[in-house]
């Protein structure tokens, strides 16, 4: 169990010191943290999760430090290719430990299926009859997935909608407890058919889950002390403000809405990824979520309370799971699922949000103060660095100079690889 997620100096180890710095953090064996270092699936592996495997396909693994969530010390395991993502999260989480951290809380984890009906006599008379046989459909639901059951969870409720051009749609309501839950909604949907059809005289089709998973929705706070925001020549009250009129830029235009939640699905599908959940999901219903009132916008919000702290809110679907599909499957989205502790997809759910709130902070923090080019030559000095033909810490080195001295170029990177000698701190503004 963590007992601190500050871990200051953490990104000054190395690779497998780092690595090691978890497994005593977290408990995992060295067997479990193994997987990180052979990418935990084997071919063998991969050959049973998808059609025509010829391999596999490696991405980096990186531990953003600094999180409590609900008062909990949690490390969090990033699977993501972009740069300055997991350093964003790390001093977003620091920033807010200055007000107690993250604040989070979700619905029962209550999937939505759907049944598509068809060919109705009258489409209000047949809601009414699916409606009076509620207790019969939910009955007859409860016997498709008897694990479930056992679990505590199964069907809650029966919606019936009538669209604008008259095709009916049910709404099967299922607690998946700690199921994604794609399969459990699914079989019930379509064991459900024959019954459907005989309530109403029509014609059952798609019988599928909604990825606008509306009734399992995660929420999380952050409050942030405006003096913990000061940095550089910026003091804490302009830096709240200008995150505050970022904010309302995103609210008001869907252009930039689009890309405030871009910088949101940073940080959630990096953790939906870690532990072997479907992000395409979490994506489809994190946009279709944006859009509900009619106008896509913002999926956070930032103000401020009485005492001028600076509050950031996110509250979005997180149908996620931690039994079932590749989250037990695969080693490393198991590692990950214990460095973070979870015992539930409600948990997992309210720290995934969280991170979510922490990547939206960090990337409009920057924005509205020294921007992000700075992180973004840092990039770009880093492949200029390799094509000079620097390898291991030289990449680091030779691009944080060419930064610092603002001459990000390829003849300045070859003459730094002929002459690299002092040490080039990186900027660590988050430990
Ligand atoms: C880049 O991956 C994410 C940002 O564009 C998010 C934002 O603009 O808020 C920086």
């Amino acid at each position: 169990m963590t007992t601190s997620s500050r871990m200051p100096g953490f990104y000054n180890k190395i690779l497998s010191e780092r690595l090691q710095a978890i497994v005593e953090q977290s408990g995992l064996s060295q067997e479990e943290a193994a997987a990180f270092s052979t990418n935990g699936l084997n071919p063998e592996g991969a050959d049973h999760m998808i059609e025509n495997v010829v391999g596999l396909y490696s991405l980096p693994i990186g531990i953003a430090t600094n999180f409590r969530v609900n008062n909990k010390e949690v490390l969090i395991p990033m699977v993501i290719e972009e740069p300055s993502v997991v350093a964003g999260a790390s001093l977003a989480a620091r920033l807010a430990r200055e007000g107690g951290g993250f604040t989070a809380s979700s619905d029962e984890p209550v999937m939505i299926a759907q049944m598509q009906i068809l060919d109705v006599a009258n489409p209000h008379q047949a809601r009414l009859a699916l409606l009076a046989q509620k207790q019969r459909l939910l009955e007859f639901a409860a016997t498709t997935d008897p694990v479930i059951m056992k679990l505590g969870g199964g069907p809650r409720e029966v919606e019936v909608r009538i669209l604008e051009d008259g095709q009916v749609v049910v709404h099967l309501l299922y607690d998946c407890r700690d199921a994604m839950g794609a399969n459990t909604v699914n079989t019930a949907a379509e064991a459900l058919k024959p019954m459907v059809e005989e309530i109403t005289g029509g014609r059952v089709n798609l019988r599928i889950l909604s990825n606008l998973a509306d009734h399992r929705l995660a929420r999380s706070t952050a409050v942030i002390p405006a003096g913990a925001l000061a940095f550089d020549d910026f003091n804490g009250e302009f830096v709240r403000d200008r995150i505050i009129e970022a904010y309302a830029f995103a609210a008001a235009d869907p252009y930039r809405a689009t890309t405030h939640n871009k910088g949101i699905m940073n940080g959630v599908d990096a953790v939906v990824i870690a532990t072997g959940n479907d992000w395409r999901a979490i994506e489809a219903g994190a946009h279709a979520y944006a859009a509900r009132s009619g106008k896509y916008t913002s999926l956070s919000q930032w103000g401020t309370d009485r005492a001028g702290n600076l509050i950031g809110t996110l509250e979005m679907p997180m149908a996620v799971g931690i039994v079932g599909g590749a989250t037990k499957v695969h080693p490393s989205a198991r590692a990950a699922l214990k460095i973070m502790g979870i015992q539930s997809a409600r948990e997992l759910a309210e720290i995934i949000v969280s991170v979510g709130l922490a990547q939206n902070f960090a990337a409009i923090r920057a924005l509205a103060t020294e921007g992000i080019q700075r992180g973004h030559m840092s990039l770009h000095a880093r492949q200029l660095a390799m094509a000079a033909g620097a390898s291991g810490d030289e990449i680091e080195r030779i691009a944080s100079q060419m930064v610092t001295e603002k001459q990000v170029r390829l003849d300045r990177a070859q003459a730094l690889a002929e002459e690299i000698k002092s040490y080039i701190p990186k900027d660590r503004s988050y430990d």
